[in-house]
């Protein structure tokens, strides 16, 4: 007996760790029984541009025999402002590192990532689960699209924001936060259930040499590629942590929303974004006051912000990938 179908959209800016969490997304997919059915992938300006970012998902999803899951090019500029050109020096001029994915023979769908995701959650009306590791562009103008939206959508999952520690991009910002703060604040302010995955729990769950180096000895397509376009990333993140490793940010956002990990501390509670234009800006501002008396219950409060984890993810991330 096949176990019932869940439908997850993704929405990306695929760069690096993008490209671990589709490879995460398509691994548990596979997995008898899972039930997990990849139904939609958008993309959106960020690490690279739309355009770029849906290239490569493309790539990806062709290296791994899925080109049957349609991609849908999203948005190139932000709500207010314009898209800067993305985050090279992080994840490569290509946005994977540089590495050189063989083209794939299928191309982007024709209509937009927020028609996508607008269209996909009628088709699957209170079942769609949405994932967000990019800038949350297309989440709001598919909001605009249709309002009724939260209410077709089962969840929300979103990499993203800083709670209790410094942002990545400014001191208070984190990056998909940053880059479209006024989309981000239309996400958090409609009436559907968020669970926030931030700096707070990816920053400490990294990536060493021995894991990069046990993807590229597998042999395997997929994690083969990963484990080099990690190399550029590993580079980057020297100047983070002191030494090779990496966040595993997106990745680690697909494994919440699949309800694979043991969360350690995650409160619901209410959660705004800084849109004004001084040194706050792009900040997620979590009302995580009532952590003094195990975060009583809060009017209003529609957003889970996980905190930490039980366990570290790293170990998961690497068996899912080697299969992936
Ligand atoms: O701040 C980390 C986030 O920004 C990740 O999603 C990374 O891919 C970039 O989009
Ligand atoms: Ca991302």
């Amino acid at each position: 007996m096949t176990s019932a179908r869940t439908p997850y959209y993704l929405d990306c800016d695929t760069g690096i760790d993008d490209a671990l969490a589709i490879a995460y997304l398509l691994a548990a997919a596979a997995q008898p029984d899972s039930g997990v059915d990849i139904v939609g992938i958008g993309s959106v300006s960020g690490n690279v541009s739309a355009a770029m970012g849906a290239s490569n998902t493309l790539d990806l999803l062709a290296l791994a025999g899925r080109s049957d899951i349609p991609v849908a090019v999203g948005a190139h500029h932000p709500k207010v402002g314009e898209f800067r050109g993305g985050a090279p020096h992080v994840h490569g001029e290509n946005g994977i590192g540089n590495v050189e994915l063989e083209r794939s023979a299928a191309s982007a769908v024709s209509e937009s990532a927020a028609e996508m995701l607008v269209r996909l959650a009628h088709k699957h009306a209170g079942e769609l689960r949405v994932i967000a590791v990019g800038p949350l562009t297309n989440i709001a103008d598919a909001l605009h699209l249709d309002p009724t939206l939260p209410g077709l959508v089962k969840e929300l999952t979103i990499m993203g924001g800083a709670a209790l520690v410094p942002g990545n991009i400014t001191a208070v910002a984190e990056a998909n936060i940053a880059n479209d703060a006024d989309a981000a604040s239309d996400v958090f302010a409609a009436d559907w259930f968020i669970t926030l995955v931030p700096l707070d729990v990816t920053m400490p769950n990294v990536f060493l040499e021995e894991h990069r180096a046990a993807l590229i000895r597998s042999g395997r397509p997929v994690a083969s590629a990963l484990g080099h376009m990690l190399d550029h990333y590993f580079e980057f993140y020297v100047g983070v942590y002191g030494h090779r490793a990496s966040a595993l940010h997106d990745p680690l956002a697909v494994a919440v929303a699949l309800g694979d990990l043991a969360l350690k501390s995650a409160p619901v509670v209410r959660v705004v974004v800084d849109t004004t234009d001084g040194p706050g800006r792009g900040q997620t501002v979590c009302d995580l006051r009532g952590m003094y008396n195990g975060y009583p219950e809060q009017s209003g409060a529609h957003t889970r912000v996980v905190l930490s984890l039980e366990d570290d993810f790293a170990p998961t991330l690497l068996a899912r990938l080697l299969v992936a």
